[in-house]
């Protein structure tokens, strides 16, 4: 195997200049760990952006795929295919949803959930197509995902985007309301913004937007594409607030690494019909029998349980941190989605820092880090990672930072 510098080059020379990456070939992984190619081992608490909800490799994920690999990989979906019917039915019977469609990824479960809403407003709500999302949020790459997604970031370099999406100030239901017309179908919110920071949402605003759209007959389409499977410490965060959505998409930590996404609906909002949506590989045996494995050993071993005891316990940690070290001011965060905010834009001074120590960390701003370690860690792993984090933060600290 090349040296980690010749992979780097070849990023250079073939890859589209997409991400920054850090300086760091992974190689393998199991649990919480991970190795790079000189056989340096590191403890991985960005998870593959909340995604291995049961660490790498994890046995009963490896054998599920291994023994679908052998068995069936791809048919059609105008045939039944077993994963796909075990998955859903496991799906339904753990969820308030009724029925599911199965996507590759999060966007496209996103994409998917407004096709949904709008065929929704054609049949109910005289041709209405325009959906309200906020700012701070994000819902995927695709265009109208970028066009849902309320960051400037993302939108600019594509303009125009296209339309039907309105942004409105998060966590400001008065806000939603001054954007509703006859022209909305449904309201799509994360239940905590992930990738705009874990922004954690009033008590009871998820309440009132779920009473508003009931008033107003609209959809709620619930993105919990980071914050399902456990990841807040409940299988699902709307769990958690009290109310349920009429569509929620999944993806991310639902197959522990597999490329997989999905819809969920109520049977009122499942409005589909053959021929209007669809896909090639979505609902795919491999990826299902891996989403089937993952998700029937978090519910059998309650790892949404773990994921909310071991957080707290990392919450508690990181708030110590913020005790000793003047130059953090919050912590917030649900089971292990959890983030630390700076006064300053350090944290990817702090990335590199942890890095050199051995700790695996995500800068989500530049002033903000990101937790999201397997869900299956243990209070040992999070001590561990707080130690190093506290070393990496002492590090930083003379650099005049306050
Ligand atoms: C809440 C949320 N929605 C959608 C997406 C997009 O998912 P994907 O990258 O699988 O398309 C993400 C990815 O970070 C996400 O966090």
């Amino acid at each position: 195997m090349g040296k980690m510098t010749n992979w780097q080059e070849l990023e250079h020379k073939y890859l589209m200049h997409t991400v920054e990456r850090i300086p760091l070939t992974l190689v393998r992984g199991e649990g919480a760990q991970v190795w790079d190619e000189d056989g340096r081992e590191y403890l991985d608490f960005v998870g593959g952006w909340a995604v291995n909800s049961l660490g790498h490799c994890h046995p009963v994920v490896a054998e599920a795929v291994t023994e679908q690999a052998h068995t069936l990989i791809q048919t059609s979906n105008q045939f039944y295919t077993i994963p796909q019917l075990q998955l859903a039915e496991l799906l339904v019977q753990n969820s308030c949803l009724d029925k599911v469609f199965f996507s590759n990824s999060g966007a496209e479960a996103n994409e998917g959930a407004v096709k949904l809403a709008r065929r929704y407003g054609k049949r109910y709500l005289g041709e209405a197509y325009e959906v309200i999302t906020t700012m701070g949020s994000f819902h995927g790459r695709t265009l109208a995902m970028v066009a849902a997604s309320g960051q400037a970031k993302f939108q600019q370099p594509y303009l125009p985007l296209p339309s039907g999406f309105i942004n409105v100030e998060h966590n400001n239901i008065e806000a939603i309301k001054t954007a509703t017309t006859n022209q909305t179908c449904a309201v799509m919110l994360e239940p905590v913004q992930g990738e705009g920071g874990v922004t954690l949402p009033d008590d009871d605003y998820l309440r009132a937007v779920r009473a508003w759209c009931d008033q107003k007959g609209i959809l709620l389409i619930l993105d919990e594409i980071q914050t399902g499977i456990g990841r807040t410490g409940t299988l699902f965060a709307y769990e958690q607030y009290g109310i349920e959505p009429d569509i929620m998409t999944l993806a991310k930590g639902m197959a522990s690494g597999v490329p997989i996404g999905a819809i969920l609906a109520k049977e009122e909002a499942s409005v589909f019909t053959p021929g209007e949506h669809g896909s090639t590989f979505g609902g795919n045996p491999l990826a299902c029998a891996a989403g089937y494995a993952t998700l029937k050993f978090v519910i059998n071993h309650d790892i949404a349980g773990n994921a909310k005891r071991v957080g707290e316990h990392l919450t508690k940690g990181l708030e110590n941190l913020k005790q000793k070290f003047q130059f953090i001011t919050e912590v917030r965060g649900r089971g292990l989605l959890v983030a630390m905010e700076f006064s300053s834009d350090i944290a990817q001074s702090i990335v590199m820092a942890c890095l050199d120590r051995g700790l695996l960390v995500n800068r989500v701003k530049p002033n903000a880090l990101r937790f999201m370690p397997p869900l299956v860690i243990d209070y040992k792993e999070v001590d561990e990672a707080l130690g190093i984090l506290d070393k990496a933060l002492s590090d930083i600290t003379p650099k005049g930072v306050i």
